[in-house]
């Protein structure tokens, strides 16, 4: 069958302070009527299965948002590398014979969604190699993945190469060279991901998974996300280009290109803002009424007792805020 596996334990640190430890970004409406993770499963119903993967303090919470999945829970939160192999090894223990299709729960996403998934799991099955999904890039942000695309397969690229989060010029030299960005998504089968996983950092993991023992194989590795440590080194690996409308509304400058804005520019979620010879800036706000006067390009978020505001250009600097906070708890 198709299972869908739904990555649903990040803290979503750029997006403080709407985003905390204990309330992330998949569990907030940010625009829309549902939360993200609310949202990201019922687009999932090109699946026949559907599993959410999540760490143990939002385990309780899942069921509000997806009651009818399947939730996996990580003994710890180690980054999406660690979860999604341990999530696919356990999905080969639920199902015969899966194809695995890999879904974020913080993405916007248009119509046709639902057929290059299917497409990017019918590569999966036929190749038996990790399949990632390529957007045609629209500037060079370098809060995505970068993936070369080699030899031409019909509707599919071999992957010849694949960079996680380069520095601005770099960015900026990849979309040049007609590089694609990795949409945070994958398909693959467990036989072609474990292996991928084996010839990684995470070897001690998918060994003590095979042995039956998930705890010691979560202490046996360090935090890493799927795209260091396994796509970066993949050789065996495909790139599925799509063209639907699609956008991570992890940072705070992402909702300026999800929400309809005013003719100045300026987008609100939350209480109409008051803007004054204010353009194209973004505020968030859980109740606060805020104003803005001869200001252009910035975020503004109010919520709690907590202010942040950051350039939109700057707004993955944001998880430097919150480590910071973390170091002075
Ligand atoms: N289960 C689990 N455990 N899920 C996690 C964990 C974890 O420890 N950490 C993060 N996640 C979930 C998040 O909730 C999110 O849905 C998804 O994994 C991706 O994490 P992000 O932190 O949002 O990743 P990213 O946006 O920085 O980068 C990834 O996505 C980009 C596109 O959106 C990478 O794959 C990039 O290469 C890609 O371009
Ligand atoms: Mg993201």
């Amino acid at each position: 069958p198709l299972v869908a596996l739904v990555l649903a334990g990040g803290t979503g640190t750029r997006l403080y302070p709407a985003s905390r430890s204990d309330r992330p970004k998949q569990f907030l409406p940010l625009g829309g009527d549902q939360s993200l993770l609310a949202e990201t499963v019922s687009r999932a119903d090109f699946a026949d299965h559907v599993v959410v993967s999540t760490r143990p303090t939002f385990a309780d919470e899942i069921a509000d948002h997806a009651p009818d999945a399947e939730v996996v829970v990580e003994p710890a939160a180690k980054d999406t590398g660690p979860a999604l192999v341990y999530a696919t090894h356990r999905i080969a223990e639920l199902y015969d014979d899966p194809v695995v299709v890999v879904l974020p729960s913080d993405h916007h996403v248009g119509d046709g969604f639902s057929e290059a998934m299917a497409r990017g799991a019918r590569v999966a099955a036929e190749t038996n190699s990790l399949v990632a999904f390529g957007v045609d890039p629209t500037r060079p942000d370098t809060g995505y993945g970068y993936i070369e695309p080699g030899t031409e397969r019909g509707d599919y690229y071999d992957l010849a190469a694949f960079h996680e989060k380069p520095d601005a010029d770099t960015a900026t030299r990849y979309v040049e060279a007609g590089y694609l960005w990795n949409a945070g998504m994958f398909a693959w089968t467990p036989e072609a991901l474990l292996a991928a996983a084996r010839d990684s950092p995470l070897e001690p993991l998918v060994d003590a998974l095979d042995a039956g023992d998930t705890e010691a194989g979560f202490e046996a590795v360090d935090s890493v996300s799927i795209d260091y440590a396994v796509m970066e080194r993949a050789r065996e690996a495909a790139v599925v280009p799509v063209d639907f409308e699609w956008d991570d509304v992890g940072a705070w400058d992402a909702l300026a290109r999800v929400l309809n804005a005013d003719e100045n520019g300026n987008v609100a979620l939350g209480d109409d803002p008051v803007f004054v010879d204010a353009a194209d800036n973004v505020v968030a706000t859980d109740g606060a009424n805020v104003s803005l006067v001869g200001v252009s390009d910035l975020a503004v978020v109010s919520w709690d007792d907590r202010v942040l505001v950051v350039p939109k250009a700057e707004a993955q600097k944001v998880r430097d805020v919150v480590a910071e906070l973390k170091a002075e708890d």
